[in-house]
């Protein structure tokens, strides 16, 4: 049989496969998200760059948790500027890079696009989902006005694809993913963490210093598959999966549940940058043993039970 074919597609976007560094997990130096692409990844994401310089939360920013992780670092960032001057001083042409943007308010977003908007960037991901910081992430995100204002005045600024990054902490997540939808998302990430919280029965106190974090790894998955299959079956855009995928049998669930790319996060700190040729390796061969000749096949196919 002929070898399969990994490429994939996002409204215009084109990867040589369908693996996706996810956002916040190796920082925003360029060095380093190459390291990422040269370990396999199809695209890969930078952490979330605000429109000011933000220090972040005291520590302790990260705790492990039975399957996961849970952080609350904070939307830590040296501002739009300075990452502006990051990537002019770097060669990025040939490394399949999206940014990822948070903002308070749809201007600041405006304002960061227009500022990189000449750099070859291939794509932003709007963070409107972060799950512990106040007046950013998911005050944006659950807001369908909010949601509205920041994608359509974000589209207004450039002509590249957006994908909106969606949060499990809302009660019905289609709607929401309606309402990017139809204010203009060429595409949707699907999941942000979810919001936990973690408590040390020795001395009582919360662990993370921010108290509440973002749940991340392998014990959220089952809720991202859900979000993604439930968001596939209501919009026409195509879907990012992500959510505690850490081996290849994770990914091709997320793909048959309707997801025609995917983000690995926390799996890095489980398998180092391997994981990414292991993931694609697996693909591969469940794509031969289906006698599917490409990856695009198989998206969706769980709608039919
Ligand atoms: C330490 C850490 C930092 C993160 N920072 C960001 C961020 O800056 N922006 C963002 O959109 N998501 C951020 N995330 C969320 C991840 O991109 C991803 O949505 C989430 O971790 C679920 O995927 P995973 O289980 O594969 O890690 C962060 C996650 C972790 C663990």
């Amino acid at each position: 049989m002929q070898e399969p074919d990994l490429s994939v597609e996002i409204a215009g976007f084109k990867m040589k496969n369908p693996l996706m560094l996810a956002s916040g997990i190796l920082g925003i130096s360029i060095a380093s998200l190459r390291k990422v692409f040269e370990a396999g990844a199809g695209a890969v994401i930078t952490k979330s760059i605000g429109y000011k310089a933000r220090v972040g939360y005291d520590n302790p920013t990260l705790v492990e948790v039975h399957g996961g992780y849970l952080n609350a670092i904070g939307l830590s960032n040296p501002g739009v500027k300075e990452f502006y001057d990051e990537l002019s001083n770097s060669k990025i042409d040939d490394l399949p890079l999206v940014v990822s943007l948070f903002g308070a308010k749809p201007s600041e977003f405006k304002e960061m696009v227009s500022i990189l908007d000449e750099l070859n960037i291939r794509a932003y991901e709007l963070n409107l989902s972060c799950p512990h910081v106040k007046g950013f992430g998911i005050e944006v995100g659950q807001d369908p006005k909010a949601i509205r204002e920041v994608v359509k005045s974000t589209k207004e600024e450039t002509k590249k694809p957006l994908f909106v990054k969606l949060s499990p902490n809302v009660s019905d997540i289609v709607k929401i993913a309606k309402v990017a939808e139809n204010s203009g998302a060429d595409a949707l990430t699907i999941m942000n963490t979810v919001r936990a919280m973690s408590i040390d029965i020795e001395t009582f106190r919360p662990i993370l210093a921010n108290k509440i974090g973002g749940l991340s790894g392998p014990v959220i998955k089952p809720i991202a598959v859900r979000c993604v299959y439930e968001v596939s079956r209501s919009v026409r855009i195509p879907i990012i999966g992500c959510g505690g995928i850490t081996s290849w049998q994770d990914a091709i669930e997320f793909f048959l549940a309707g997801a025609r790319a995917v983000q690995i996060g926390t799996a890095i700190a489980y398998e180092g940058l391997n994981v990414f040729e292991k993931i694609k390796k697996g693909i591969r061969d469940y794509l031969i043993m289906k006698e599917k000749e490409s990856v695009r096949d198989i998206v969706g196919l769980s709608h039919g039970f």
